[in-house]
């Protein structure tokens, strides 16, 4: 019988996590090294924007289902479940630094006191679980301690973190013992078939060993980009051809074994997972002698579209020097503060290195891109509000489809802004709405209106 669950790391996924489990009826306590990040969290606030979150971290520190820490010992000792959520960044190779795992499992070992299950959920090159963590456990569980270890890969998107925790499409279960596998049906009990919950029949669960559920995770990413970087190489025959990638991606979508999901043409993906497991799985492979030559062309297709909207504002405007460029979204993705590979990090150096004036807003990002790119004091103007960044503006380029872009009121934004052209570089905007308004609309695979 599972008492209390313990989560080490509260980021991205471990603070989203541990709240599911709280949702589902856990007391969980959580742990982090950082204790600044402990008080935040501790005074019912999350660290980053995450929907949901705040409401939940409020609800559960209020009736003590969760509680946050940054002392290890009495939380490892008094759970039956520890979670390792810690991040996995990437190395110059693309490779996956496991420093942090290494020392989250040698802490969490140190400290069990009864039969423990370890999960590792972090995001790891296949084997890592057997020849990283299983070898630091034997060494360092105190002989007396019964343990499992699992692996249980976790597939929530920033912006959907606690639905998606709530409603999985699929769990994987890396295991080695049927106790474990039985503790994990026990921990997700409370998801399948109870009140509100999801219909176990609706979700995918897969028992399998170690290795396959960590390839499974890193798998998935790779092959969401591969289909991002496939429709924006179609958007670009597109631009060629004068073919329109919206109705291209319903054509292709309509068949249910491709489905519609993940063609979204534009600008291509970033944040912190996508572009890192496709670059991790790349590095396994070849470590392995498998020749990944798909991986790399995906990460090379992606990373080529920055420029693509760097051409086609340079060749609209006849050059960027003393041009006004209003840019609408830092974020990778709408819904979150998050600028982990966002094209924006990228494409505003080079329109000030060009000698461009940059007016940047987004609703949740811009301080983590201030922080992240270092650019105040050199042309880049942060600004309030959507129409602030507008105003007499040579040109708008849109990088994040945020709702409130897209509902844009297209009049108030043609008077702000000197002269009327937008490039979408997420095809978010209707394309003959914005002509009807007189707009000098470009997206991404998109022939002129009327075509
Ligand atoms: C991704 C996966 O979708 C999750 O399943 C996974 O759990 C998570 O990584 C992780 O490994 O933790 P996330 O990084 O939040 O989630 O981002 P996505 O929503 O998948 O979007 C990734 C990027 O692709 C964004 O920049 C988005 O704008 C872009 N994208 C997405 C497109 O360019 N076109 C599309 O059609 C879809």
């Amino acid at each position: 019988m599972i008492g209390k669950i313990c989560v080490f790391g509260l980021g991205h996924a471990g603070l989203p996590t541990s709240l599911s489990f709280a949702e589902l009826g856990w007391t969980v306590v959580g742990v982090d090294y950082d204790s600044e990040k402990v008080k935040f969290i501790e005074s019912g606030k999350s660290p980053f924007y995450e929907p949901e979150v705040d409401v939940l971290l409020q609800k559960h520190l209020a009736n003590g289902r969760f509680v946050a820490t940054s002392e290890a010992a009495e939380a490892v000792a008094s759970a039956d479940v520890v979670v390792i959520c810690v991040g996995t960044p990437q190395l110059p190779d693309g490779g996956a630094d496991l420093s942090f795992l290494r020392s989250a499992t040698a802490t969490i070992a140190r400290h069990m006191t009864g039969y423990t299950l370890v999960v590792q959920k972090s995001t790891v090159p296949p084997g890592t679980a057997s020849s990283v963590v299983a070898p630091i456990l034997e060494e360092c569980v105190p002989q007396r301690v019964q343990y499992d270890l699992a692996v249980n890969p976790e597939f929530l998107r920033e912006g959907s973190a606690v639905y998606d925790c709530l409603h999985p499409d699929r769990l994987v279960f890396g295991v080695d013992s049927q106790r474990a596998k039985e503790v994990f049906m026990e921990l997700y009990g409370p998801l399948l078939d109870g009140d509100q919950r999801v219909p176990s029949e609706q979700v995918g669960i897969v028992v399998t060993n170690w290795a396959t559920a960590e390839l499974i995770k890193q798998a998935s990413n790779a092959f969401l980009a591969t289909k991002i970087s496939f429709i924006n190489m179609l958007a670009d025959m597109c631009d060629a051809s004068g073919a329109n990638v919206l109705d291209l991606a319903r054509g292709l979508g309509s068949d249910p074994r491709i489905n519609h999901h993940y063609l979204n043409a534009g600008l291509g993906f970033g944040g912190q997972c996508l572009p890192k497991d496709l670059r991790g799985l790349a590095a396994y492979g070849k470590g392995v002698g498998v020749d990944v030559n798909i991986l790399e062309s995906v990460d090379v297709v992606n990373t080529s579209r920055v420029d693509r909207i760097l051409d086609r504002v340079v060749s609209l405007l006849g050059g960027v020097e003393e041009r006004t460029i209003a840019i609408w979204g830092v974020a990778f993705k709408p819904g979150t503060d998050d600028v982990a590979e966002a094209p924006s990090l990228n494409l505003i150096p080079k329109l000030v290195d060009l000698g461009a004036v940059v007016r940047v807003y987004d609703p949740e990002a811009l301080g983590a891109f201030q922080e992240a790119s270092q650019l105040s004091d050199t042309g880049v103007y942060a600004c309030e509000t959507g129409l602030q960044a507008a105003e007499d503006a040579d040109v708008l380029l849109i990088l994040t489809d945020w709702y409130e872009f897209i509902h844009f009121d297209l009049s108030l934004l043609k008077t702000a802004m000197k002269s009327p052209v937008v490039i979408d570089g997420r095809n978010c905007m209707n394309a003959l709405e914005m002509e009807r308004h007189g707009f000098m609309y470009s997206g991404f695979g998109l022939p002129p209106v009327g075509i």
